[in-house]
């Protein structure tokens, strides 16, 4: 039978994506409220497509399936590496959350997500925080990154900068033959919710500490309690300054072909997200013999303590996790290693083994007999 329908509807771009295939993608609008939103669950392999709810005034419609088809396929690969027993899922709300969130569409928001039966759980993305998430826990039990007042653990920023410097550690392990930062010196261009806690690990550690910001009161709070933390006006000049170590903690793409050229540390560790501005970036760093930690397997600190919230929060459970990212970032080094590939190429085969080696037999959906 001849197919009649355009090359670029949204039907024939879920059914002949390129993305990766997705398993599910709903699309939800709610009259009263305004909602508008795309869930796309990308993989239940694992078990329940976990990832954020991001609220953004996309420019089109077709932007926003766009985002929600390739964050939830990122989310696949990110659960999978951070061993948890999930799928990657992602979902989008089409607005400006400034002006277009009101706690009526939150909630018709989160009976969407209830009508999934637990296919996909939700958390805070760009434009959603706990108070929402609390929200949205209202009209169903898949809903994480609540405040711990409902339940929940908060803040995912503490385990983030604890994974990175997990990863951290292991790059350390592989460039300079021991899993410490002591006497190396650490640029960390954003010193946000991450970045704050990181360069508490890295003192700790004994590394030197150099920070940028582009809030200058983020750089004075870290410098009022630590003095001996330098600061630099912007990240063109940080990673210039004789780095070993350069940790993107701000936005994506920081890695691009006008960055990778002229940093001068020799390990790239960080909290971002999409820190490669576009692919054949991890072939240029590895070409200048930089080691890259993939920042989906060393940033995954957030989604692991999101994870735990479905079994009763418990921090010491969650940060035992996250610390195998110390392991899992070796692993990549070595499989990257062993097959010629960048570190980057290395954690998309390692995850992709792992979700094809696991029965794709939804044991956790099906319905328990009598
Ligand atoms: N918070 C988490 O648990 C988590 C989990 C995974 C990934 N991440 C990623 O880590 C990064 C940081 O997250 P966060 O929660 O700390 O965010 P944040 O907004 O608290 O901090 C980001 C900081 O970067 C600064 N910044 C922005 N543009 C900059 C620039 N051009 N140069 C220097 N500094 C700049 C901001 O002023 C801010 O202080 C983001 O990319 C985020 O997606 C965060």
């Amino acid at each position: 039978m001849t197919d009649v329908r355009p090359p670029d509807s949204v039907v024939s771009k879920l059914f002949r994506s390129e993305q990766g295939g997705h398993e599910q993608v709903v699309l939800c609008q709610d009259r009263e409220s305004g909602l508008k939103a795309v869930i796309a669950i990308h993989s239940t392999a694992l078990g329940p497509a976990l990832g954020g709810t991001r609220f953004f005034p996309y420019a089109s419609d077709e932007d926003a399936l766009e985002d929600a088809l390739n964050l939830s396929r990122g989310m696949s690969y990110k659960n999978a590496l951070a061993g948890l027993d999930h799928g990657g899922g992602k979902a989008v709300i089409i607005g400006d959350p400034d002006t277009d969130k009101t706690p009526e569409l939150l909630r018709a928001y989160g009976r969407f997500v209830a009508s999934l039966g637990g296919r996909y759980v939700t958390a805070c993305d760009v434009g959603t925080y706990v108070a929402d998430m609390d929200v949205i826990a209202g009209e169903n039990p898949w809903t994480t990154g609540r405040s711990p007042e409902h339940g929940g653990a908060g803040d995912s920023s503490v385990l983030t900068a604890f994974g990175v410097f997990q990863g951290m550690r292991a790059a350390a392990q592989v460039r300079w033959g021991a899993p410490t930062l002591r006497g190396r010196r650490v640029g960390i261009a954003g010193v946000g919710k991450v970045g704050h806690h990181l360069v508490e690990h890295l003192l700790d550690d004994g590394a030197e500490v150099v920070i940028t910001d582009v809030r200058e009161e983020a750089v004075a709070r870290i410098r009022a309690r630590h003095p001996q933390v330098g600061a630099v006006a912007d990240t063109a000049t940080l990673i210039r300054g004789d780095l070993d170590v350069y940790a993107p903690c701000a936005l994506g793409g920081a890695l691009n072909d006008a960055t990778v050229p002229a940093l001068t540390a020799s390990v790239v560790c960080g909290a971002a997200n999409n820190q490669l501005a576009h692919p054949g970036v991890e072939k240029d760093l590895a070409d200048r013999g930089i080691l890259y930690a993939p920042d989906y397997v060393v940033n995954a600190g957030g989604v692991i303590q999101v994870a735990d919230e479905l079994h009763g929060f418990d921090f010491d459970r969650a940060k035992a996790k996250a610390s195998k990212i110390f392991d899992t970032t070796l692993a990549i080094f070595e499989r990257a290693a062993d097959d010629g590939i960048p570190p980057a190429a290395a954690a998309d085969r390692l995850a992709e083994q792992r979700i094809a080696e696991r029965t794709p037999a939804q044991e956790w959906l099906r319905p328990t007999a009598g």
